[in-house]
């Protein structure tokens, strides 16, 4: 690998899991940095995620990456998007629900943006998609976040019914850190 160590700077112990099972699936040792950053409003989870990069740059000089995610939900034009960690604390999975009501358009993807940076100063950003739709109800405890009324396209059970492995197949963040781990590694140019 291009690093002797890789961290990834999560208070989410959920994301920190899935990212450490594909880790191991190439061999890697993914190391966890338990670091809130504040986490700045903007329409942009690129821009998120580089801040708060560079939020945990500035106080632990390491290989690192941050990792910012949101739902994307087409008939409410993006709602939640980058605000989708507020929209979840406050309304939540039924807040959704009853906002889409009886909407038979339920198509949404979840976005996922990873910021790798390192001491030296290269910084890298790796995104990956799921598109699917939302349920009409919550479905599975598994999971973390909106995980239960998300069905990714093709498949019968929502992410909530998933365990870890089985979610990896298809999410998000599963193919962002596939991009992160095959450039790590092979320095892919991607
Ligand atoms: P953040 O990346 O932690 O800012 O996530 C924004 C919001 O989307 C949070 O409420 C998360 O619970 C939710 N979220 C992020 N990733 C996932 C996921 O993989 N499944 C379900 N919900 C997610």
């Amino acid at each position: 690998m291009k690093f002797k160590e890789v961290y990834f700077a999560t208070t989410n112990l959920h994301k920190f899991k899935e990212a450490e099972k594909i880790f191991s699936k190439y061999g890697l040792n993914l190391k966890h940095l338990n670091f809130k950053t504040a986490e700045i409003q903007s329409e942009n989870l690129e821009k998120i995620a580089k801040n708060s990069l560079n939020q945990v740059l500035s106080q632990h000089k390491i290989p690192v990456f941050v990792e910012d995610a949101g739902l994307f939900i087409k008939v409410l034009n993006g709602f939640p998007g980058p605000y989708s960690s507020y929209v979840f604390k406050t309304i939540g999975l039924k807040g959704i629900l009853n906002l889409l009501g009886k909407t038979r358009n339920r198509e949404a993807f979840f976005l996922s943006v990873i910021a790798f940076g390192s001491p030296s100063g290269e910084q890298k950003i790796f995104t990956g998609k799921v598109l699917g739709k939302i349920t009409f109800k919550i479905r599975g405890l598994g999971g973390f976040g909106f995980d239960p009324i998300f069905q990714p396209k093709n498949h019968k059970k929502t992410f909530g019914q998933m365990d870890v492995e089985e979610k990896n197949r298809f999410s998000h963040r599963a193919k962002a850190v596939k991009k992160l781990v095959k450039w790590l590694l092979f320095k892919e140019k991607l």
